[in-house]
């Protein structure tokens, strides 16, 4: 697809159809990174259904980074029961620690920073970038690389075609509104680009989708056989 046509009809179904989840900024403000943060790395391997409720708890309980960074670790563990992945509250712990002896409590604003606090990957380093602070970060997710796979018709299975996917990522990237892209992105490959019969006759991309054109969409990305 072309870079702007792509990114203009994507932000234009953003505008009408934007889940409003918790952690979600007023449309045209921008999100705090703390709050970004938080959900980033509680929806690792968790549904947006279930965060939710633990999102609100954790911020009324520890309203800011140093809050968290100040509370006892069991606490915290305590208030992660039932997320699951018990390390991911331990890296969580620490990033808030590190966040405020490194950066004064202010979330750091470029890739590299971010990259370097605990338990922020490339993903939530770019998705914190692009959502906190409006820059130019492709963040690619397992709902994103399935929408450009299938953009691409890309037939090379996972993992191979994983290089491939974050180059065109990248390039679709828009210098305008870089976080609702981001964003909206998430919400098409959550509620219409899905794994499974995908609804590609309410998606704003269909006609530059090389997938539907070739009747693929609903099988890629493909996976490589074990
Ligand atoms: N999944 C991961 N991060 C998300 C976000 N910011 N919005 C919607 N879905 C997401």
């Amino acid at each position: 697809p072309d870079p702007r046509a792509h990114a203009s009809r994507l932000l234009a179904w953003y505008d009408r159809h934007r889940r409003d989840l918790p952690w979600r900024a007023a449309p045209g403000e921008r999100a705090d990174p703390y709050r970004v943060w938080l959900s980033e790395i509680m929806l690792q391997q968790t549904t947006v259904v279930t965060v939710g409720g633990y999102f609100d708890a954790f911020l009324r309980r520890w309203p800011t980074v140093r809050d968290l960074a100040a509370a006892p670790l069991d606490s915290v563990l305590h208030a992660w029961q039932g997320l699951g992945y018990y390390a991911r509250a331990r890296n969580l712990h620490a990033c808030a620690q590190a966040v405020v002896e490194r950066h004064g409590g202010v979330f750091p604003d470029d890739l590299e920073a971010l990259n370097a606090l605990p338990g922020v990957g490339g993903y939530t380093a770019a998705a914190i970038a692009a959502i906190a602070f409006d820059r130019q970060a492709s963040a690619v997710d397992g709902n994103v690389e399935r929408v450009i796979a299938r953009l691409h018709a890309l037939e090379t299975p996972l993992p191979d075609v994983k290089p491939a996917i974050r180059i065109l990522a990248e390039r679709l990237v828009p210098a305008t509104r870089p976080g609702d892209y981001a964003q909206a992105m998430m919400d098409l490959g959550a509620t219409v680009c899905t794994p499974r019969a995908p609804r590609c006759v309410l998606c704003p991309l269909i006609d530059m989708c090389a997938g539907r054109r070739l009747g693929v969409a609903e099988v890629l990305p493909r996976r490589r056989a074990k």
